[in-house]
């Protein structure tokens, strides 16, 4: 058997198709794919940032650390798993990763699994059942993350999902101040065709005051008044043990390997990142939750309706010749 030594244009093409399915905020995309030297490197994409909501790029290393485990996953699937080596240039810190082949192997049961589920993933804001997650599920939500060398705290009891849920709310309450933030906000809700942004339906009912959770204003779609969204889900907070560029990049793996764990445990599962973007509110939830490192993402999670899948950018729009 020949070792292949470098990737061709037709791997980048099969794993970025992959890669463009993660998540990001706001469904900005902010990712880039091209093959140099026989590597394929992901780059954040300087052009769609956002600076009310993401000033410090946070969240952009988190989706294309997401991207990046999505074509981690496209690779193996295809036979040929690749090492990655994070930040590889410190003159170029917006090269995310470059992969070059590793030993080819056929994917594990898990590769195939986690890669069947990308297409199936979707942010799911509407209120779920009130069935509890099952133990078993809960176990490989936690193993998920621990894979990726992060860890997922479950937030068990009233009191400590009351906790979260007002850290959430207050930080929900700072950036709805903010008149940048909120445009921003606004100018990435769509009701056309567009190829990314955040559909009104995707975006769930609206949020009223007395909810647990805050949900961002993406939706119109309104709700009888008065009535509780969901009765109480499991809330779950995604950590990692730094919170170095490397690391926010690393923990957006992990998030990705925990939402398709999740997708193929058949779970629906919403994002909550109002307590990691505003400083005050992650270091509350950070003491609330007694872990070392930092809290990288909050998550709600239960089962529910299918959710509605948000556009994507095709592949030969984000890669580069
Ligand atoms: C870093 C990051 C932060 C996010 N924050 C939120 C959030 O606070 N509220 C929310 O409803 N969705 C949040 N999301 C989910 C995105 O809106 C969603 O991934 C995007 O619209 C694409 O849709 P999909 O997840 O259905 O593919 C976040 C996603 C990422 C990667």
């Amino acid at each position: 058997m020949t070792i292949a030594t470098t990737f061709s244009g037709a791997d980048l093409c099969g794993a970025v198709a992959a890669a463009v399915r993660a998540p990001s905020l706001h469904n900005s995309q902010p990712w880039r794919f091209r093959l140099r030297d026989g590597g394929i490197e992901v780059s954040i994409d300087p052009e769609r940032l956002l600076p009310a909501s993401d000033p410090t790029r946070w969240a952009a290393r988190i989706s294309c650390g997401a991207a990046l485990f999505n074509l981690r996953l496209g690779l193996a699937f295809a036979g040929t798993p690749a090492r990655v080596r994070i930040r590889p240039y410190p003159y170029d810190l917006d090269v995310v990763a470059r992969l070059v082949p590793g030993p080819p192997r056929p994917a594990t049961p898990t590769e195939r699994d986690l890669y069947a589920a990308i297409p199936l993933r979707c942010s799911n804001r509407a209120p779920l059942r009130p069935d509890p997650v099952r133990a078993e599920a809960r176990w490989r939500l936690v193993e998920a993350a621990r894979a990726e060398d992060a860890w997922l705290e479950m937030v068990i009891g009233a009191p400590a999902v009351q906790a979260v849920a007002e850290i959430s709310r207050a930080a929900n309450r700072v950036l709805e101040r903010d008149d940048d933030y909120r445009a921003e906000l606004a100018g990435w809700v769509r009701t056309g065709l567009d190829r990314d942004g955040v559909p009104v339906e995707a975006g769930g009912p609206a949020g009223e005051p007395h909810d647990l959770l805050p949900q961002r204003a993406f939706g119109v779609r309104t709700r009888a008044p008065g009535r509780d969204f969901e009765p109480e889900p499991l809330v779950a907070v995604l950590g990692y043990s730094g919170d170095s560029p490397a690391d926010q990049i690393a923990a957006g793996q992990a998030l990705q390997r925990v939402l398709l764990t999740a997708t193929d445990a058949r779970l629906a599962v919403s994002m909550l990142s109002q307590p990691i973007e505003v400083p005050r509110a992650r270091e509350q939830l950070r003491l609330a939750l007694g872990r070392h490192g930092a809290p990288q993402m909050v998550m709600r999670i239960g089962y529910g309706q299918p959710g509605w899948p948000t556009p994507r950018r095709d592949p030969d729009d984000v890669i580069d010749g």
